[in-house]
This record gives C-alpha cells, structure tokens and sequence, in this order.
C-alpha cells in the first residue's frame, strides 16, 4: 500500500473494496489534489488512458486523458477547491494518440481521508456506444426533418390539443402562412371550415376509413390566408406516447385543385361534343321537316299569288289574300334558314375585312327604330388581317349578333364592338358587348340550340345562334359567349387567318 494511513481503520474492508475497483469496468484515478499527481489508476482507467499503472503513478492528472480532457479537469477541479460545490459532473472526449476517440461521463470529487488528508477523485464511465447511437439517431432525425420540412407535399403536425408543432414548406405554399406564425401559435382547426376538424378527428379514432388511427383519402376544404376554399384529400395519422396515449397527428394534404380544374374541362369537352352530336341530328331532321314544307309552302305562294291576280284592287278579301302570302313567305324565309343549317353548305369564299364587314351591318341595321336610343361604341383594330370567308354569310352573323344584343337591351343602352388580332392563337376577332340583362346559366347553356329562344311568339325563332354557330364552324372558327345576370353580353367570334396574313407578334 502506498500509503499505510489511508487504510489503517478499515483495513479489511478497504481490501474488498480495492479489490472490487480492481476489476470494475469504470475508470477511478485517485489524486493529490493540490499536486494534482496520480496516486491510484484502476485497471479500467489504464485501459482508457492507453498505459500500464505504473506508468500512471505520480503522472500529472490533466495530462493523460488526453487534450480535450485538460479543460475539464482544470475547471473541475478550479471549482471544487473553491469550496463551492462537493462534486464536479463531467462529460467530454478521451483523445489518446493512435487509440480511438472515447466518449467519457464521470464525476469528480475531494473527499477526506484523515484529519488533515484529502483525495481527489476522479470516476468516469465509457458512454462512447450510447452517444454513437445517439448521433445516429439525431442525424437521422434530423434528415427525416429536412425531407419533411422541405417537402412539396403539404405536412403538419400537431400536439394533441391541436396545436401546430410542425408546418412545412408545402403548408406554406399551400395555406399562405408561415411556419414561424403558426407553429405553437394556431390550432390546425383554424384551417378547416366550421367544424370539419371535429368530424376528421371523430373519423381518425374510428375504424372503418383505412383503421383505427388513420384516415385515408378524407375529402375536406381548407381554408387559406386569403379566404380561399381549397378542396383537398387528407391523410391523417393519430400519433401515440409511449404510454399508448394520443400525443398528436399528422396530417398529409393533396390539394385537389389541379384535378378538379381537368375535371372541370374534361366536362366541358363532353358538352360539346354531345352539343355537336345533338346539332348534327337536329340538323338531319330539320332539312327533313323543311324540305317536306317547302313543297306546299310552293304550292300555297303560287296559288296565293294566282288569287291575287285575280282580285279586283277594290275587292275587300284582296288584304286577307295579301296578308297569307305574306305570312307564306316568312315561313318560306325560316325554312330556307333551316336548309341552310342543315345542309352547311359550303358558299363561295373569298378575303374578307371584318371591320368593313361590320360596317356595312351597322349602316343597315342602324337605321331600324329600335337603334335610336342605342349608343354605338368602336375599338376597332386597324391593320386587320383578312380572313377568308362567305361575305354574306359573316354579314348574317353579325346582324344575328347584334340584332340579339339590340333587343336584349330593348332599345336602351350601349353597344360596344371591338375587333383585334390574337398572333399566338393565329386568330381575328370581332366581340359585341352590351349592357343588356345578360343570361343565367341555364340559357346560355341552350342558346345555340334550333328553336331555343326566350322571345314572346312571334318576335324570334330561336334560329339566329344555332344559324350563326354552323356558319363559323364551316369557317373554322368559333363562337363565344360571356354573360352573367345583370352584367350585360359578350359575344365573341372567331376566325382563323391564314399562315402568310397574320399579325405581327
Ligand atoms: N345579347 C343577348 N343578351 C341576352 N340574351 C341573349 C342575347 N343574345 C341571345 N340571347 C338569348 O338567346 C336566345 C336565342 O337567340 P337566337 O338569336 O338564337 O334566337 P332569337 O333571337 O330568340 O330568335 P331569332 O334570332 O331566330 O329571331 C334568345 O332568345 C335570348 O334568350
Ligand atoms: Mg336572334
């Protein structure tokens, strides 16, 4: 024994106890503490300096653990001889050359001996496997957080009275928020509409939508900064403490808008071919009707013409006559229209100016008497690329167009006829805008029908649109209509223009 004081009053036990020490996994290095020298180095401690026991006596303390130790030690052992405190806890890194790093936890205590002897204690346990473990974990932590955070796909998560702990990038993008306003700030309730988040919750404990915890595929809308409805599909997972209670959710968003947009037209595409589909039948059946009435029509015109000759000019039934060959021709006229829509004939085509076009409507129309309190706008494009056309039958649209717009405006209001050029689409349009009562839905849905009009009798045939949507359909244009309730009529036609006439970018 080194020192014969130390042990004389328990001599036995402190036999035992060196011995336990002597094989101990733990380090124990006793030391001077004012020398600051080595005393006692266990097996263990040897081992984790890197050198035998004997090397160890009397070495000097803050030198053999290496250089990140130095520090420690010092500080430790700085504050302990201050009085101030009775033991020292440690955690740092043995670095000895050519030996791997170890990860070190320990305390370091003075502690009495004899009346006037003191020891320096210093203990110390390897903690290196627990902190790779550890390290490991938190780095994949913390790559887990990257992906997350930083993902497209719009992830929160919340504790379990619902307040948001995480928000990531695609919540941001989504909701218009920002992480560091809502996380521990906000409720993930606020971003529901009413009391959805009761129902979600409600649907996540229970079993039936993709098991008890989880909720597969929910259809909700969410609400952004703006006050955006957003419809989105949720995936929500109930997340547990160890003890198996709720500490939470995630919530995984898809947001529907995209898909609803596509749905939208892909609807839109099937209404317009079952619109062509019902054209091309009504079209087969309206040359069937019109060429059966156009022989009798014939027949009622010749003979009401013979009588006419015959009548004397003082004869009193000659008005009534006048009038039933009249009348024959107006349904000669409407049946002739019909055979047009029908058949689609192809006219003769030529250049057509749009804007001339247009003009020469508007001199004949303008004299009718319902154009009087009509105010008549232009914003005609100069320079319009010809289009190529039947004059005549662009002409009939546009009075189709314009005659519509009068008489929705009943005879008070303001026409606006503008015309331009679209280079991308390779197109020229002239647009009619008036400041009628407009259209719902319903009728501007039906009014390229044949025969649809809202008209008293008598006033229309409902001919006019469906005569003018097959005359741009043969010109290989269209025909577009804006109107709400309330908010007057746009309509717009289209043409294309060939390669060589287009209009410059
Ligand atoms: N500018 C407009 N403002 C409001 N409604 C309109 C306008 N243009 C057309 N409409 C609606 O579309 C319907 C169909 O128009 P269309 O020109 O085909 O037939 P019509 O004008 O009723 O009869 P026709 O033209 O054969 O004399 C009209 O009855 C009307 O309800
Ligand atoms: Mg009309």
């Amino acid at each position: 024994m080194p020192d014969g004081g130390l042990f004389s009053d328990h001599h036995r036990t402190m036999r035992v106890l060196s011995g336990v020490w002597e094989r101990a996994p733990q380090a124990l290095a006793l030391f001077t503490p004012g020398g600051r020298r080595i005393r006692y180095a266990n097996p263990a401690f040897c081992r984790l300096a890197g050198t035998s026991a004997a090397q160890l006596q009397g070495a000097a303390l803050l030198g053999v653990l290496g250089k990140a130790a130095r520090p420690v030690l010092s500080e430790a052992l700085r504050d302990l001889q201050s009085g101030q405190v009775e033991a020292v806890a440690l955690d740092f890194d043995v670095e000895i050359p050519l030996r791997p790093r170890r990860r070190v936890e320990g305390r370091m205590e003075i502690v009495p001996v004899s009346e006037k002897r003191r020891l320096g204690a210093l203990h110390l346990w390897d903690v290196t496997p627990r902190h790779e473990t550890e390290d490991e974990l938190r780095g994949a932590l913390a790559r887990l957080r990257q992906v997350v955070e930083g993902s497209p796909y719009p992830v929160i998560v919340t504790d379990a009275r619902g307040v948001i702990t995480r928000f990531n990038r695609g919540a941001e993008a989504l909701l218009g928020f920002s992480a560091a306003e809502v996380v521990g700030r906000r409720y993930i309730q606020d971003f529901y509409e009413g009391n959805a988040a009761r129902e979600v919750m409600d649907q996540v404990r229970a079993p039936d939508h993709g098991g008890k915890g989880v909720l597969e595929r929910y259809e909700a809308i969410l609400i952004t900064r703006s006050r955006e409805r957003v419809p989105v599909w949720l995936t929500v997972h109930l997340l547990y403490d160890e003890k198996g209670g709720e500490a939470g959710t995630v919530s995984f968003i898809h947001d529907l808008r995209h898909v609803m947009e596509l749905e939208r037209r892909l609807e839109e595409v099937q209404m317009q071919l079952i619109h062509a589909d019902k054209m091309a039948s009504l079209g087969k059946l309206a040359a069937g009707v019109a060429h059966e009435i156009n022989n009798p029509l014939g027949g009622i015109l010749l003979f009401g013409g013979l009588l006419l000759e015959d009548l004397d000019f003082s004869d009193p039934r000659r008005s009534d006559v006048d009038r039933i060959v009249q009348e024959a021709r107006r349904c000669k006229e409407i049946v002739n229209s019909l055979l047009d829509f029908a058949h689609q004939r192809r006219r003769y085509q030529e250049p057509v100016d749009l804007n001339a076009a247009l003009d020469q409507c508007m001199e004949l129309l303008g004299g009718k008497a319902l154009f009087h309190n009509i105010r008549v706008r232009r914003e005609l494009a100069d320079d319009l690329p010809l289009v190529v056309g039947n004059p005549s039958q662009i002409k009939q649209v546009f009075t189709n167009i314009v005659t519509n717009a009068v008489d929705a405006m009943d005879g008070e209001g303001e026409l606006l006829l503008r015309s331009g050029c679209d280079p991308t689409e390779g197109t020229v349009w002239v647009s009619f805008t008036d400041t009628g009562p407009g259209m719902s839905a319903g009728v501007r849905q039906r009014i390229f029908e044949p025969f649809f009009t809202t008209k008293e009798p008598g006033k229309g045939t409902g001919l006019g649109l469906s005569l003018s949507y097959n005359i741009m359909r043969m010109h290989r244009g269209d025909i577009r209509v804006e109107s709400e309730p309330g908010r007057g009529t746009t309509f717009t036609v289209v043409f294309p223009v060939p390669e060589e006439e287009r209009c410059e970018p």
